[in-house]
This record gives C-alpha cells, structure tokens and sequence, in this order.
C-alpha cells in the first residue's frame, strides 16, 4: 500500500488512534475527535478493532452519530477508503501486542498517528514500544495524547509530561483529564457534542476541543510545509 501523494492529503487526513497498550483511551479518543471534526467536515470512524469497542458504542447511540461509521473493517482495504468523499477519516485500532499485523496496516496508509496513553509510569514503556516498533518505522508523524488525567492526584500530570518530554517524545500540549462523563458516554450512545450541559461537562468537552484546534494547527503547518 502507498502512502498517499501530498496533494491527496491537504483534502483527506487517515488518523490512526494508536497504542499496543490496552485501556489507553483510544476509543474515547477516536469518537471525540470525530464528533468534534464532524462540526465542519465530512467525517468517518473505522473501527479495525477485533474487539470492536468503537462498533459496541456506536451501536448504542442507534444513528444518532453526527459522523459516518464503518465497523468491523479490514485494515487492507483502508487506502481504498481513501476514494470515499469524506475530509477526515480517524482508525481506532487494537490495544494489544498480536495484533501488530493490523496496526502495521493502519499504519502503512495513515497521514498521523494520535497515541493516547494514561500517565501511570508502567503505562509508559508499552506506549514506547508501540512507537519504536511500529508507528516510527512506518513514517507516520505522531503526538503523543496524556489521557485519563486524574487532577486530584498530586503531581500526576507534570510528572506524566515530564517523562514523555525526557523520552523526547513530541505530545500534544493540553491533556485529556478524567471525567465520568466520557466513562459514561459509551453505553449512553454520546459523543462529546452530545452531553447535557453542566460545569462538568464544560471541561470534558474543553479537553477534546482543545486538541481538536491542535491538531487542526499541525495539519495546516503540514500543509503549508
Ligand atoms: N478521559 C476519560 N475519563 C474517564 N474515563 C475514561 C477517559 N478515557 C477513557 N476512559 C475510560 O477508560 C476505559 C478505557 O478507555 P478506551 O476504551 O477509550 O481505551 P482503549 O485504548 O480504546 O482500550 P482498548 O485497548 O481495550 O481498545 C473505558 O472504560 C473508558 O470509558
Ligand atoms: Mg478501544
């Protein structure tokens, strides 16, 4: 498979949601991006997950997505997906080490990696892995994502950031911190877009927005290089 040719890519953006280590954030990520993207462009969620988490959750928000979603795909046949008229397409892809063979696949079309981890230091070395061995090899710029930030742990995110910037790994700037409401989303059927208005809730969505606008900044860095 071909990575795609440059002109291709300031209209379509393949964005892998990545990391070998399971419970990451990956899922959550992957639907919260697109809903947040769905606002202004042609969106489509591929779920290429044995497991089929993305799938599960888009069952349960029965047609109510604001973007388009594929379940159950073939990673092989995702640079055909490429053809689809959509903007953006995000991959959610498996959290374990046997299934690096569709990861690599993922990876062999994708324009970026997003790489959610949660801050735990022993969450660090298996997210590195995935990065050294796979999304590295392949080409594919990536920033890591801290996820599942608990700010009523002491210290938890600047210790986090800390260690990714000493491994010189490149992150996005602001964190996805912890909130009921995204544990919650799934068997609601919700995306970010969709939670009932609340403080709480204002800052969950702030996170995701947050990224979204970072991530949009890096496309058009990319595309003006
Ligand atoms: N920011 C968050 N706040 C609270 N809970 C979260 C957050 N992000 C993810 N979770 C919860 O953590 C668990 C793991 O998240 P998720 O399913 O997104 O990870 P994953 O990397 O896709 O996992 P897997 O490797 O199993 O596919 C889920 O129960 C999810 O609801
Ligand atoms: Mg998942």
């Amino acid at each position: 498979m071909d990575k795609p040719n440059p002109e291709r890519t300031e209209v379509l953006k393949l964005v892998a949601v990545t990391n070998q280590k399971g419970g990451a954030g990956k899922t959550t990520t992957t639907m919260n991006l697109a809903a947040i993207a769905a606002e202004n462009s042609r969106v489509l969620v591929v779920d290429v997950d044995p497991q089929q988490s993305t799938t599960w959750w888009a069952s349960t928000a029965d047609d109510t997505l604001p973007f388009d979603f594929a379940a159950n795909t073939d990673a092989s046949m995702l640079g055909r997906l490429r053809d689809l008229p959509f903007d953006v397409i995000f991959v959610d892809t498996p959290g374990n080490l046997t299934d690096s063979k569709i990861l690599a696949s993922v990876l062999s079309v994708a324009d970026f990696a997003i790489i959610p981890t949660e801050p735990e230091a022993l969450c660090i070395p298996p997210m590195v892995r995935t990065i050294r061995t796979l999304v590295e090899p392949s080409g594919t710029p990536y920033r890591v994502l801290l996820s599942k930030i608990d700010m009523r742990v002491p210290g938890q995110l600047d210790d986090a950031e800390a260690l990714i910037d000493s491994l010189n790994l490149p992150r996005f700037n602001r964190p996805i911190r912890k909130y009921k409401v995204h544990a919650d989303a799934p068997i609601e059927g919700k995306v970010v877009t969709q939670y009932a208005e609340s403080r709480q809730t204002a800052k969950a969505i702030d996170d995701y927005r947050a990224v979204a606008l970072e991530l949009m900044t890096i496309w058009a860095h990319a595309g003006a290089a």
